[in-house]
């Protein structure tokens, strides 16, 4: 499973860049927001950060013109963008003008299974659908990812599917369990899938039994001596 991340602060994302696991971004218009910053700045830094690697930027009009007019904007800034569209009938017929651009999108905002389909079948490179804000709804929302990894099965669309508005370390799980293509997640989520209690404790015990080896000062002392 591909690991996105769901932030468009630069630190968060050189820091997860460092620990070499990281197969893209997604941003929005609220986490661009949130940032206070230039938004052609930000998109900047973050692009040169990821190279060749996807980095989703949301269009903000709601008409097809409107839409495809952004994307194209904001593809031209680096091959690697991809141009987030909502899922609206004026979306989908943006994202067919586009894909036969050349230019990737990523169909946001999606909550059913129609509507997944739906930016499959009108060639989506990718397809996000928003687990947590179903689950605040007291829906299922991984079974959307589920239904849609099936449908791609079956009908052989080559829409990559991103399980997107992941909550906690449990989505991640569910994500990988449903076969999704890639998983998004916010950096505190992120953070939290390296840790656990008992790794904390075992490690600190073995390094407090090493102390105790009598020739551990030695072990690592030496170069390397090629074989
Ligand atoms: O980028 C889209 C999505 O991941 C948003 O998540 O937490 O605002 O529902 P959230």
């Amino acid at each position: 499973m591909k690991f996105f991340l769901d932030t468009a602060n630069v630190d968060e994302i050189r820091t997860a860049n460092d620990w070499g696991l990281l197969d893209g971004v997604t941003t929005n218009p609220s986490l661009a927001a949130k940032e206070g910053r230039e938004f052609r700045d930000v998109a900047a830094e973050i692009l040169d950060i990821m190279g060749d690697r996807p980095v989703s930027l949301e269009t903000v009009s709601t008409d097809a013109e409107g839409m495809m007019h952004e994307a194209r904007i904001l593809s031209s800034w680096a091959p690697n963008v991809v141009a987030k569209i909502p899922l609206l009938p004026d979306g989908l017929k943006a994202v067919q003008v586009l894909r036969e651009e050349g230019i990737k999108t990523n169909v946001t905002l999606v909550f059913s299974t129609n509507q997944g389909l739906l930016a499959a079948k009108a060639g989506a490179t990718y397809v996000s659908p928003f687990i947590g804000r179903l689950d605040d709804r007291a829906h299922d929302g991984m079974e959307l990812v589920r239904e849609l990894m099936h449908i791609n099965d079956i009908y052989g669309y080559d829409t990559e599917v991103i399980t997107a508005s992941v909550r906690h370390p449990r989505h991640v799980v569910e994500a990988a369990l449903a076969g999704a293509d890639i998983v998004t997640v916010p950096f505190a989520v992120m953070k939290k899938l390296f840790n656990h209690p008992l790794t904390d404790v075992g490690l600190e015990n073995f390094l407090a039994d090493w102390e105790t080896v009598p020739d551990k000062d030695d072990i690592f002392r030496d170069e390397l001596v090629p074989a």
